[in-house]
């Protein structure tokens, strides 16, 4: 269950580029000093790669590496090295910018936050007019828990009755103590309605994600490294035939992608 270094650094890459994929239409047609907000940015991968490539846009990234991600604090070290965008180490809630953007984004950031209301407010009046908030994260309303590879049964303390030594040991293994006590088991329907009652905000969701993980998953090793226990669960659900009904069944999708855009 121990997941080695090598492994983690090739599948960071390949999650970065994924990503990368997902985020290349909404910064292509930015303007010259338009500007980029990543919250949650881990170890910066993904900004160090967007801003290699559009070199016209100020890119920037702020994580307060708080539970389960201490260790996360030296691999961005590396690299801020080759520069590119400003760092900001903090947590959203105590974060005042100097500036609005044109896209903020989040990737399998929401689901640790103690209170992500208050993530999409703030993040709403940091947009330009125009400007877009795009969020990528799992989908608690799929009874499967990725972090932990585990099904989710009822709630979060009933799961963790039954897993508890599962989840201790993991945690230990892996060096991401408190990664449980994060969690928020979010769920799309609920962000959904919550973006939805923001009248300055023009909301969409790319169901096609999955569809887009799912093919990654089959393709790319590393990627799969990296969503080990989601990439075991896609080849169940496949076995048993179920895997066009859920794509199907949209508040049952296991990932999410939401766009709002700000009026
Ligand atoms: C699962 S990691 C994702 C990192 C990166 N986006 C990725 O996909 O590899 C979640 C990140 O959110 C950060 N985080 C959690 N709560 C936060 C907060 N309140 N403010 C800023 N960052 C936070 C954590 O420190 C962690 O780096």
């Amino acid at each position: 269950m121990k997941i080695h270094k090598r492994d983690k650094q090739t599948a960071t890459e390949e999650q970065a580029n994924f990503f990368f994929t997902e985020l290349e239409p909404y910064i292509a047609s930015l303007g010259n000093n338009s500007a980029v907000l990543e919250v949650g940015c881990g170890n910066g991968v993904l900004l160090q790669k967007l801003a290699k490539c559009f070199i016209n846009v100020d890119f920037h990234g702020l994580d307060s590496f708080g539970d389960g991600f201490e260790d996360t604090h030296q691999s961005i070290k590396r690299s801020l090295r080759s520069g590119g965008f400003d760092f900001y180490n903090t947590n959203f809630e105590s974060f005042v910018p100097n500036q609005k953007f044109d896209v903020i984004f989040s990737i399998n950031t929401v689901e640790h936050l103690d209170d992500w209301k208050t993530y999409f407010e703030l993040c709403a009046s940091w947009l330009k007019t125009g400007g877009v908030l795009l969020t990528f994260a799992p989908n608690y309303s799929f009874p499967y828990e990725t972090h932990f590879g585990i099904p989710i049964l009822i709630n979060k303390s009933i799961t963790y009755f039954v897993f508890k030594g599962h989840i201790n040991t993991f945690e230990v293994i892996n060096s991401h103590q408190n990664l449980w006590r994060s969690l928020n088991f979010i769920k799309k329907t609920e962000v959904l309605k919550f973006l939805n009652s923001f009248p300055c905000l023009q909301i969409s969701e790319d169901q096609k994600i999955v569809e887009r993980l799912v093919f990654r998953l089959k393709k790319d090793r590393e990627f799969s490294a990296r969503y080990q226990s989601l990439a075991m669960l896609v080849t169940l659900i496949k076995r048993l035939g179920l895997l066009n009904f859920l794509l199907k069944v949209n508040f049952l999708s296991p990932y999410m992608k939401i766009c709002a855009t700000k009026k």
